[in-house]
């Protein structure tokens, strides 16, 4: 595992997206995996400050709300079309999130598993971690092997993401995310973390026992993991 830490979430989004530039410059067809959240948004700045053409690159969502109407503003759809897709110039055509207002939302995240595969799997798959060690939606108690399916949020994360929405009961009560199985098998994991708030997390997720209690700690399964933190993130690691 490599560890980056810069002095701050826009060094750090600096950093992430030179990795991705790198990846990209040498596989203009790369397939990422795209987290959404905030610790991600200065990536994706960082990255469209490459000016690369990026039209031939594919992209896979982490995640999505269950039960927000289409075209909602805070639905994972409208903010990766607004803050990845259209920013960095991505083919929309290329780009797929999961169908959070799909009838049969079951069968909509078997298909969208089964589509991360028929297009070769993903080479860098972006992450982001919650404050009590999600990744994507996987909440605390999902299996390390769990596949894309429907989860129900934890109240913690309904909490923190309760900051997008006029009230904190318009929060959705369920999502569509890739299981820690799915981004297992993504060939690179990068994993960016910025704020005090996640320090304590990250450094259990990097140094504490591997188990489904903290999702993020099967990130020390991966053979190739980067991490890129800002030194407040980063402050308890040793
Ligand atoms: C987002 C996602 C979540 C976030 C995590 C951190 O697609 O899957 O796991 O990465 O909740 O969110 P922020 O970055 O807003 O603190």
């Amino acid at each position: 595992m490599e560890i980056f830490v810069s002095p701050d979430a826009a060094a750090a989004g600096a950093v992430a997206a030179g990795i991705l530039a790198a990846v990209i410059r040498r596989k203009p067809d790369a397939v990422l995996g795209v987290a959404t959240g905030g610790s991600p948004l200065p990536v994706y700045r960082a990255l469209a400050g490459h000016e690369m053409d990026m039209s031939g690159v594919r992209a896979f969502a982490l995640d999505e709300y269950v039960g927000l109407p289409a075209g909602h503003p805070q639905s994972y759809a409208a903010v990766v079309a607004h803050e990845i897709t259209e920013r960095l110039g991505l083919d929309p055509a290329k780009v797929a999130v999961p169908d959070g207002a799909a009838a049969d939302p079951e069968q909509a995240a078997r298909e969208y598993d089964a589509a991360i595969g028929a297009a070769g799997g993903i080479d860098v798959q972006i992450l982001g971690i919650g404050h009590n060690g999600h990744l994507a939606f996987n909440e605390p108690g999902s299996d390390l092997d769990s596949r894309t399916r429907v989860e129900v949020l934890a109240a913690r994360t309904r909490q923190a993401n309760a900051r997008y929405f006029s009230s904190p009961d318009d929060v959705p009560e369920r999502c569509i995310t890739q299981g820690l199985g799915t981004i297992m098998e993504a060939r690179q994991l990068l994993l960016v973390v910025a704020g005090a708030d996640k320090a304590a997390v990250l450094h259990e997720a990097l140094n504490g026992p591997v188990t489904s209690q903290c999702p993020a700690s099967v990130l020390q399964l991966h053979p190739h993991v980067t991490v890129v933190a800002d030194a407040a993130a980063a402050s308890l690691l040793s």
